[in-house]
């Protein structure tokens, strides 16, 4: 998808479509007050040609619902298709995100290959340039469909999509924004690539030739290594996960070095890499068992984090690291029962195979220590129970250390990504506590995400560490006007803003 910044006159665009914002402005005061959408833009000719189906009461500007005209009259363009943002006091920069999410879609099924969308002209909904960074993301979020081994795809994606800004804007803010927005919504399509893959295409081996592509092409550091690695760290979590498999694992490391940067925080960006899931000995039952193929949507997120920050070249030093393995059953898998050896030295009795994210996420975490990072981030499709507890609204998140957290809670303002921070503490530790080891991993039906962040603490200590648990929002089940079903990409943006938080 091409992208252009435009500063021109919205009648003036000549664009297959113009795709404009509207607000619900209704107050709820009784069945008399029924006030007409607000369209969000001081074009004049825009508002005339708009002007008949917004009093029209057909069109409520609700969240994300459009209404197509063709050929609107004293206008450029060939089609004006209006966006709406919901009611006008919920309006956010994250909403924009959506709405132009929304124009993307809508024209991609109707074989339109370009159009135009205009910021709204609307101060109390954000910064211009805040707004412009978010409708870029948002483009590419929506140009993405998942349908990359049909035969005949029709809608690849949208030639082109220009932004529209107010000439009054500060122009300069607007187009630094405008780039930041196409990096960060490229890296997010490229984790999505990642996740959508199959596992008998992305094996762990793949993923680590395409972590090393990407890092070779933005100038990252890099280094993948696999079984020999494993055993040479003493990695016995990681390795315990792979051990069954005809795949041998990944470990693959991307370092990034800012120039002059010499001292500071070192930022520890940690991620599960299981390119297939059959829950291994502990096998899962076959009904949406091919949905694991996602089991690395962790790592792939902090994949699509490393890019942009390499892109993007904030002052802060970063390792991305991602422990691949496939988890399968096999004569040398491992058993339920079976004592491994972390890197760490922590001795971990296995209970159930199928909680192998934390295997492999335990030894990603001790060598991102052992690597020298001074906070950690991990993300992971981990538990079942986080998505029980939080559904597919938000992903959950926990932290050993609330001002760290913080930053991650400002940086979720920025990315309009949900999640909601959950509980840690001693008492939920003592439920996996081992009689014949020192941990188990798992510790019963009760509880499951929290039990299985307080392993991952075990091995984060007290590094300052924040754990995303994105099982439920890692994979969209249906479509929406603004995302295509299928992976999404989620963590991508906040990572990458939290990271941009330490900046020297
Ligand atoms: N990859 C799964 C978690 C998962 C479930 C991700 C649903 C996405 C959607 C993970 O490895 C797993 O199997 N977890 C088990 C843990 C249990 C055995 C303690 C689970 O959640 O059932
Ligand atoms: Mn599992
Ligand atoms: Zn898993």
């Amino acid at each position: 998808m091409r992208t252009d910044l435009s500063f021109s006159p919205l009648a003036q665009i000549e664009t297959e479509l113009l795709a404009v914002t509207a607000v619900d402005t209704q107050a709820a005061k009784g069945p008399d007050v029924r006030l007409q959408p607000v369209l969000l833009t001081s074009d004049e000719a825009v508002r005339a040609a708009a002007a008949a189906v917004l009093s029209s009461g057909e069109y409520k500007a609700g969240t994300n619902e459009a209404v197509l005209l063709h050929a609107p009259a004293g206008l450029k363009a060939k089609r004006l298709l209006i966006v709406g943002l919901g009611k006008k006091s919920k309006a956010t920069v994250h909403a924009v995100r959506n709405a132009a999410g929304t124009a993307v879609r809508y024209t991609k099924p109707r074989t339109i290959r370009d159009l135009t969308f205009a910021l709204p002209e609307d101060n109390s909904i954000g910064l211009l340039h805040a707004m412009a960074r978010a409708a870029i993301e948002g483009a590419f979020v929506g140009d993405f469909d998942a349908d990359t081994y049909r035969s005949e795809r029709k809608d690849v994606s949208v030639h082109s999509f220009t932004l529209a800004a107010p000439f009054s804007g500060d122009q300069a803010a607007i187009r630094t924004a405008f780039n930041e927005g196409v990096i960060i919504g490229e890296s997010q399509n490229f984790a999505r690539t990642l996740v959508n893959e199959p596992g008998n295409k992305l094996t762990p081996t793949v993923l680590g030739q395409r972590a090393a592509q990407m890092a070779s092409e933005t100038g990252l550091k890099w280094e993948v290594h696999s079984t020999d690695k494993l055993h040479e760290l003493k990695m016995g979590a990681f390795w315990s996960v792979s051990q069954g498999s005809a795949e041998p694992p990944a470990l693959i490391v991307m370092k990034y070095e800012p120039e002059g940067v010499t001292d500071g925080p070192v930022l520890g960006l940690v991620g599960k890499g299981i390119t297939f899931d059959t829950g291994g000995i502990s096998i899962k039952p076959a009904d949406n068992m091919e949905k694991m193929k996602y089991d690395m949507a962790g790592g792939a997120a902090m994949i699509g984090a490393m890019r942009a920050i390499a892109l993007l070249k904030p002052k802060v030093r970063v390792i991305g690291i991602v422990c691949a393995a496939e988890n399968m059953p096999d004569g040398k898998a491992q058993k339920p029962g079976d004592v491994q050896t972390a890197m760490s030295g922590k001795t971990i009795e296995i209970i159930n195979t199928d909680a192998e994210g934390r295997l492999v996420l335990a030894d990603g975490i001790t060598y991102a220590r052992r690597l020298g990072a001074t906070h950690l981030i991990d993300a992971a499709t981990l538990t079942g129970a986080c998505v029980v507890a939080l559904g597919m609204i938000n992903a959950g998140a926990f932290s050993n250390d609330d001002a760290t957290f913080e930053k991650f809670r400002s940086a979720l303002s920025t990315s309009g990504e949900k999640f909601w921070r959950m509980p840690l503490a001693d008492e939920y530790y003592d439920m996996i506590r081992s009689d014949i080891g020192d941990i188990k991993n798992t510790g019963g039906r009760w509880g499951g995400a929290i039990t299985a962040a307080e392993f991952l603490h075990a091995f984060a200590e007290d590094t300052p560490w924040i754990h995303l648990d994105i099982a439920g929002l890692a994979w969209i089940e249906d479509n929406k006007p603004f995302i295509a079903k299928g992976p999404s990409g989620v963590a991508v943006r906040s990572i990458l803003e939290w990271v941009r938080s330490y900046e020297s």
